[in-house]
């Protein structure tokens, strides 16, 4: 049976901007929830939102939109989960030395081409909830060709690094965080719910057992985890998962900025979005990047390198590629403000590193840090005052990353200096190798080389 639902008028109209009938589900019974847009109530809308141009209206938008009374990320709180499964339960099979894969030259590594020798597996299905974890050789997975992931794209990750410091020992970078969000993304497509902390312990066995993969200290190469849980029923039919995987794999991956720390150049383009209010782009989902890479393309076409995502008719500034944004500038007073987007709006995946620098530049009460609204408009005036210092990306891939170009409505914006970046660049690195202490964002594992 199919029950249609009317939904709110602004997530309506948010909904639209991709696409003009979008299929929910209702978690409870299960029924598709269909939105079924008025086509006059839409083009009427969606045309008076841009031949309303006037700066008024845009401020209005733009206050609305800063004040609004979303939750914070930081302020949400998860429960426990009391039937996860338990690392002290797991499961372990480790391969011969013998059987070992070749280590690659730590010189030479490029991203995700090396996978190391085991991985941790976990099965859960509706009926028997979350089996006994493994840690067991890297091996392929047999699934039928109607797993739910394969139609409709219910996959999560996560993206975090193992280090090696100077005195030989990994080091992970506050994956607490990595579990809160992996939780969230969960909870977003309906795949099961765990325990951030047990899944944690196991990551950290699995380090210590493939803890040679680990690059040394001098390569500054790191090792990549990339937790995922993937929806596995075979049964075609967009309703919530009865049986999925949890698994964790890692490979050492090299310095982001092997040949010297370089500015990106950006493409961009209003007409792509990446997320929209009421969607899923705060969740890391497989289904929020497949989308991306078409525009990803489009950029390289044009001879520039990455995405920078906008967002409404003011040309809000959301993300670049798959890092945070961050706007370095002088106030009329001449004071340095470090300016980020709010999480509050769901447009912005919440970044671990994002929001280590925050707390990192608030801690050391030099530059007000602001988490409001950024527009192109404004990126524009600051250019033309001389008060916009620097711009730049934050992710585990790369900790910072200096934008140098924006290729905004045919004009190429030149974004100067990069100093400050170098500088949060080097702070957090020392961090992550252990050459600097800072609270406790670094957790040790117990293998050295
Ligand atoms: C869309 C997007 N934004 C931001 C980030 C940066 O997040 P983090 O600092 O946790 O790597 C990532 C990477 O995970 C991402 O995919």
């Amino acid at each position: 049976m199919i029950s249609f639902a009317i939904i709110g008028r602004s997530v309506q109209r948010n909904l639209l901007r991709s696409a003009n009938m979008v299929a929910m589900i209702d978690h409870d019974c299960h029924h598709s929830i269909l939105c079924l847009e008025s086509f006059n109530f839409l083009h009427s809308s969606s045309r008076q939102l841009h031949s309303e141009s006037s700066k008024k209206r845009q401020n209005l938008l733009l206050t609305k939109r800063r004040f609004s009374n979303h939750v914070h990320y930081n302020q949400i709180q998860l429960e426990p989960c009391p039937n996860s499964f338990q690392a002290n339960d797991a499961i372990i099979k480790i391969l011969d030395t013998k059987d070992r894969s070749k280590k690659p030259d730590w010189k030479e590594l490029v991203f995700g081409q090396h996978c190391s020798d085991h991985m941790i597996e976990i099965h859960w299905n509706q009926n028997e909830g979350w089996q006994t974890p493994r840690i067991v050789p890297v091996h392929p997975f047999c699934l039928h060709p109607f797993a739910k992931v394969f139609h409709y794209a219910p996959e999560i990750f996560e993206g975090m690094k193992a280090y090696r410091g100077l005195d030989g020992r990994i080091r992970i970078f506050r994956p607490e965080l990595n579990m809160k969000r992996m939780r969230l993304s969960a909870a977003r497509v309906c795949l099961p719910d765990f325990d951030g902390q047990q899944l944690m312990e196991l990551i950290k066995k699995l380090l210590i057992i493939d803890g040679e993969w680990v690059p040394p200290y001098e390569s500054k190469a790191s090792l990549y985890i990339r937790p995922t849980m993937i929806a596995t029923d075979e049964a075609l039919g967009v309703s919530p998962t009865t049986k999925s995987i949890l698994f964790v794999v890692t490979g050492p991956v090299g310095p982001y900025f092997s040949t010297g720390f370089k500015p990106v150049s950006l493409l961009a383009d209003p007409k792509y979005v990446r997320a929209w209010q009421g969607g899923s782009g705060d969740r890391k989902l497989g289904s929020n990047y497949a989308p991306t890479m078409l525009v990803q393309r489009e950029a390289i076409k044009q001879g520039l390198q990455q995405v920078l995502w906008l967002y409404g008719p003011d040309h809000e500034l959301t993300e670049v590629g798959t890092m945070n944004i961050f706007m370095l500038m002088k106030d009329t007073n001449g004071k340095r403000q470090l300016i980020t987007p709010p999480l509050t709006e769901g447009l912005i995946l919440p970044g671990v590193t994002r929001q280590s620098l925050i707390e990192l530049i608030r801690s050391q009460n030099e530059i007000e840090v602001i988490e409001r609204v950024i527009t192109m408009a404004e990126v524009k005036q600051l250019l033309a005052e001389n008060r916009l210092l620097e711009m730049f990306g934050s992710g585990t891939a790369c900790i910072v990353c200096p934008i140098g170009q924006i290729l905004f409505e045919k004009q190429l914006l030149n974004i100067p200096e990069h100093e400050f970046t170098l500088k949060l660049f080097k702070e957090l690195l020392d961090i992550q190798y252990g050459i600097k202490e800072y609270g406790d964002w670094v957790q040790i594992i117990g293998s050295t080389l």
